[in-house]
């Protein structure tokens, strides 16, 4: 066994003595930071200012109530917590394009040197509120940014918002958010596969047939037809909370020397993924989203599309990796299903079976991990039946006191770890994969709502057998 002393090491980074968000009267924040916010001071995670910023004429009362109302309504109220938040809470209101805004921030910002601000508003609107921080002189040495998806509308876009906030902050003081990366169920793949030796010889193209991804909805686009008509399927979930999953599950193993090995890891693994091309492609919109408010009569949004990747690695290479994520499916599920080959002969005199051995991760809305195998059927026969060995499993996603994905994400940036966070090079490396596809004119078949999309993606799995079945 080799003596390895080193864990990653310490970035060196202070952490932030104080903690700025934009649009704090809006939905992200109702649904989503206040609960995250109440849960890191519980935890003692979180003990500085909090100043929330919005333009709605509010006053502190009024932010004060509505964290309320957001934890009531999406976490769960702990009084002594909520009564700590409120004490740290300050809020300014006003315009963003106003420098006097600014200089608010800057006075209720008082002895803090690194605060971090969080842009939890429309991207473009980053480059007013980063110039006026700046300006301000909010942003000190060590302050950092914390920006939502999407990161850009496509390659170019995404390299444009970068320059933009490169122009105030260092690359190593940005911190994207992706969701799927602060998930539980996420990072258990990257556990899975590195704190375990036996995987490390079967997951590579001798033993893996192909690989599926699976991220259904059983909802259509709930009030966001607007935000949907812009985006679509593929910006919205597939260049990044999927392509972030695939990373983690394809990629070499990381260093424990050094503390971007990850992330290296992961850009240079989404880099050996070949430009996607139409044919592999299949694009769908459930029959009634066009009836959707703010949705365009005519649109060609995809509400769900399959893809057939291709990694162009030694040790992926004619793997195929599917992914399909669709709105309105049969149900709620999101699953990565590694089907590993059959043995080489039929030794027992059985039909030979689909599926016959398996890695499966669910990452929701259960979360599991489980190996499928075969074993005999008791009796004289020597055929078999197949099993599954649940390795893990819990019931639904934040029980049992796990962190949620905000939760861990805001306490990583404020203290200054950018592991779970979406580096530049990753984002690019994972627009290069879909900016053909999203550009070029493509084919959009209707489906069904409650099915599993259009019948013709049904033609990128032929030669593996079809979509893997999920079960319920
Ligand atoms: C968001 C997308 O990023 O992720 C939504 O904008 C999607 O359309 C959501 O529903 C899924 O996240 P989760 O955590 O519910 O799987």
């Amino acid at each position: 066994m080799s003596e390895h002393p080193s864990v990653i090491p310490e970035r060196g980074a202070e952490p932030s003595d104080a903690l700025v968000f934009f649009g704090a009267t809006g939905d992200l924040a109702f649904k989503k930071i206040f609960p995250a916010l109440q849960s890191l001071v519980k935890r003692g995670r979180l003990d500085v200012p909090i100043v929330g910023v919005a333009k709605s004429g509010w006053g502190l009362e009024q932010l004060r109530a509505r964290a309320r109302e957001s934890i009531t309504t999406h976490g769960k109220l702990d009084e002594a917590a909520f009564a700590k938040l409120s004490s740290h809470l300050r809020y300014v209101d006003g315009d963003y394009n106003d420098p006097e805004t600014f200089k608010q921030i800057y006075r209720e910002l008082g002895s803090a040197k690194r605060p971090t601000h969080y842009l939890a508003i429309p991207p473009s609107m980053f480059p007013v509120v980063v110039q006026q921080l700046a300006t301000a002189g909010c942003c000190n040495r060590g302050s950092r940014v914390v920006v939502e998806k999407p990161f850009g509308r496509d390659l170019a876009s995404a390299r444009a918002l970068n320059k933009t906030l490169l122009e105030v902050f260092p690359e190593s003081c940005i911190f994207r958010i992706d969701h799927y990366l602060g998930k539980e169920a996420v990072q258990n793949i990257l556990y899975f596969r590195f704190a375990n030796a036996f995987l490390e010889p079967i997951l590579n193209r001798q033993y893996v047939e192909n690989v599926q991804i699976t991220m259904a909805e059983s909802f259509g686009v709930k009030g966001r037809g607007k935000f949907y008509e812009e985006t679509g399927v593929i910006r919205d979930v597939i260049q990044n909370h999927l392509l972030q999953v695939i990373s983690y599950l394809a990629m070499e193993a990381p260093s424990s020397t050094y503390a971007e090995a990850i992330r290296d890891e992961q850009a240079k693994v989404l880099r050996t993924i070949r430009p996607m091309s139409p044919e592999n492609m299949v694009r769908g919109q459930f029959r009634g989203y066009r009836d959707e408010p703010g949705v365009a009569k005519d649109s060609y949004m995809a509400t769900y599309a399959a893809l057939r990747l291709h990694v162009d690695s030694w040790r992926w290479d004619g793997v195929p990796f599917f992914v399909r994520a669709g709105k309105s499916l049969a149900m709620t599920c999101t699953e990565v299903m590694v089907e590993l080959k059959n043995p080489p002969q039929v030794v027992f005199k059985e039909p030979v079976p689909r599926m016959g051995n398996y890695l499966r991760f669910r990452l929701s809305p259960r979360v599991m991990i489980a190996l499928g195998a075969r074993a005999k059927t008791p009796g004289e026969a020597m055929i078999g039946e197949p099993t599954e060995l649940s390795v893990a499993e819990e019931p639904e996603q934040g029980a049992g006191g796990r962190m949620e994905a905000y939760e861990r994400l805001l306490g990583d940036a404020m203290l200054g770890d950018a592991t779970l966070f979406a580096r530049q090079d990753v984002v690019e490396a994972a627009w290069a994969i879909v900016d053909p596809i999203i550009h070029g004119p493509s084919a959009l078949y209707e489906y069904d709502q409650g099915s599993w999309g259009p019948h013709e993606a049904d033609r990128l799995v032929e030669d593996v057998g079809g979509w893997n079945p999920i079960a319920p």
